[in-house]
Formats: C-alpha cells, structure tokens, sequence
C-alpha cells in the first residue's frame, strides 16, 4: 500500500467524517476565495431573481481547496438539488443519459474529476449543456435513428483539478470558469478558529496560527494537522493546542516551517542533485523517487511553484535559486539563454 502523506491535499479515507462535519454549508461560513464568492453569489441572485438555472460552471485548483464544498454551497443557497458523481463514474452514454433524464429543471449535475470523462461521454454531453438536447440512437445498423430529447434547463458544475486536461470543446461550454488559489495563511487561520470551534478543540491563537503557516493554503491539510495536533496535546501535553504543542507535533510528522514535507524536499532534491537544477520531465522526477507523476502534478508541484521553488518550462521542470536556498545548496549553475531571470 502507498502512504500518502499528512500535507497532500488529496482526500484520504481518514478526512471523511472529518470533511463532512467541518464543511461549509453556506457562503457565509465559506472563508476566502472572495473574488469567487462575490461573482458566485450575483450569479445567484440574478439567475434566482429570473427563475432560471445557473449557466454552467467550472470549478479548477489543487486538490483540498474548496470545489466540492463550493457545489454544494451553490445548491443550498439557489434551492436546488444536487446530484453527485464523477468521470470515471460514469462509464457509458447511457449512465449519463440516465442521469440526465432524470433531473429537474434548476437542478444542479455536480461531475466531479470531469478531466476523466471519456470521450464518447463527453460528446453526449455537448449537446446535454449547449441545447439542453440529448440525441440518442434507436436501433442498430443502417435502419438505426437518431432521436432528439429536450432535456428541463439544468446547470452542470464541474470540478478538476487539471484544468489543461480538459478539451477546448468542453470548457468553452462553461458559462463560468473559476480558478481556486490557495488560502492565505490568515484566511487558514480563520478556518483553524472555526474548525476547532465545531471539534471542540482547545487551542491558543498561536497555536493554530502554527498550524496555518505549515498548512501550505489548503484548509483540508489543515483541518487535518489541527486533528492530528489536537492528539499530539492530548498524549504529551495538557490537551490544548499551544504553539509549543503545534511545534513539536508537525516536526514529528516532518512537516517543515513552510509546510513541506519529505516528499516536496525529495522532488526539490531530485531536480537540484540528479539533474543539475533542471530542466527535468516530471515523469522522469516521478520515477527516480518511486511517487506518481500524477500527484506529483496535482499536490507537490502546484505549492512548490507557489513558493517559488519550482519553475514549469517547455523543456521541463526547474529548481530556482530560492529551492538552492531552502535545501542549503550553494547554487552555481549556469543559466541558459531560455531560462528566465528570477
Ligand atoms: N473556504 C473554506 N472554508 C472553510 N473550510 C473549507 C473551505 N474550503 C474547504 N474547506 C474544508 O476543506 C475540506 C476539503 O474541501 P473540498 O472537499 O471542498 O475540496 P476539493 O477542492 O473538492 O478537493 P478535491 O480536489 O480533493 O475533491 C472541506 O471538507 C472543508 O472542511
Ligand atoms: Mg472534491
């Protein structure tokens, strides 16, 4: 079995409960992410205003920041029901025609991982968000006919995490394209405030505020540090979530002063010991520390580059200064004409 590590944002078995007690339900309780909040929330005033669905919308960004919990807040606050499922969910048209035909007019099709939609399904789904028609093929052979549905106006949200994955056909059907960033570490801290509230954890402002800088801006990981910290103070400490306690229980998991764990030091490493500082292919990094090069794109890369440690080229990736810097390696190399000025 693969560990996945304590600062991936990915969701793991152990987040379940955990992601449903803890997430927002309202956009009131949703911290961060303003510029979202702001466009999503006159969307839905306008189009509840008209008594029409919302236009289609794409949620993107790494993983742990906020997508599901975006559309479901969505739901609750146009009044709607939502129907969940995923890419790899929905195997054949059918499966999605079945779900199609059942949906009702405002209802809101949440596909999530929608970069692993097949194509087949894909094209079904053209038409299902362009026309609100759904064509399907009666019989087979050269007698077989093609027979349009209309389908009551829903919205479809989509959420994935590789936005350049999707084809250009698909996202120009979005009538919205949101990006999610990650949190600054004072919107994560407010997040901790709250979370330990619901989980009735003790904890010092300077504790949390521990766990929000190494929490590297994504409040999934840090509702998870907050749990593991909370077990940490109340084995070796007095129960509460002191700064002390939140030090000594992230440098037991190894997570460093900026929230990098062994894996993002193992990629950094790789590129500046192996391979001169880059350029590398990501699948040749991925293979010499034995991780997938797919989470390697979807969890270490996107906060590596958000510091500054990583660069992504045409020719592959880059080790900056700033990665010589944090590992303590002096750094000599020569640059190339095509590698930017840092
Ligand atoms: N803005 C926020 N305010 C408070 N808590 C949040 C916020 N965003 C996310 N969370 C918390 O983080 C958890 C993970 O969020 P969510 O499941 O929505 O992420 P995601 O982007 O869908 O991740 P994935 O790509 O893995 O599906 C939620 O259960 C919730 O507790
Ligand atoms: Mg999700």
């Amino acid at each position: 079995m693969k560990i996945e590590h304590i600062t991936s944002g990915k969701n793991k078995e152990e987040d379940a409960p955990l992601d449903n007690s803890l997430r927002p339900r309202y956009f009131n309780d949703f911290i961060g992410q303003s510029r979202i909040r702001g466009n999503l929330g006159i969307a839905i005033e306008a189009a509840k205003g008209r008594g029409e669905a919302l236009d289609h919308i794409l949620l993107y960004g790494p993983p742990g920041l906020g997508k599901t919990t975006l559309a479901n807040i969505i739901a609750v606050e146009m009044g709607v029901s939502i129907r969940i499922t995923s890419g790899p969910a929905i195997e054949r048209t059918g499966d999605l025609a079945a779900i199609l035909t059942n949906i009702r007019s405002q209802d809101i099709l949440f596909i999530d991982e929608i970069h692993r939609l097949s194509r087949v399904v894909e094209e079904v789904l053209y038409p299902a968000m362009e026309d609100r028609a759904l064509d399907i093929m009666i019989g087979k052979g050269p007698g077989a006919k093609s027979l349009r549905l209309n389908l009551p106006a829903f919205t479809l949200i989509g959420a994935t995490t590789r936005f350049a994955q999707l084809s250009s056909p698909l996202r120009d059907r979005f009538g919205a394209i949101y990006r999610l960033d990650f949190y600054e570490p004072k919107e994560i801290e407010e997040i901790l405030i709250r979370s330990a509230k619901i989980l009735g954890v003790k904890a010092e402002i300077k504790g949390l505020r521990e766990i929000a800088r190494r929490s590297r801006g994504t409040p999934r990981v840090a509702n998870r540090l907050l749990k593991r910290v909370r077990d940490y103070a109340q084995v070796k400490g007095e129960g509460i979530a002191t700064k002390e306690m939140s030090m000594l229980a992230l440098t037991k998991l190894e997570v460093d002063q900026m929230g990098l764990d062994e894996i993002d030091n193992k990629v950094l490493y790789t590129i500046i010991k192996k391979f001169n500082g880059g350029p590398v292919g990501v699948e040749t990094i991925a293979a010499s520390i034995s991780e997938e090069a797919d989470t390697i794109m979807d969890v270490y890369e996107p906060y590596l580059m958000q510091l500054g440690f990583l660069e992504r080229t045409p020719r592959g990736r880059l080790a900056t200064p700033q990665a010589y810097q944090h590992l303590g390696i002096p750094c000599n190399r020569e640059r190339s004409p095509q590698q930017p000025l840092l």
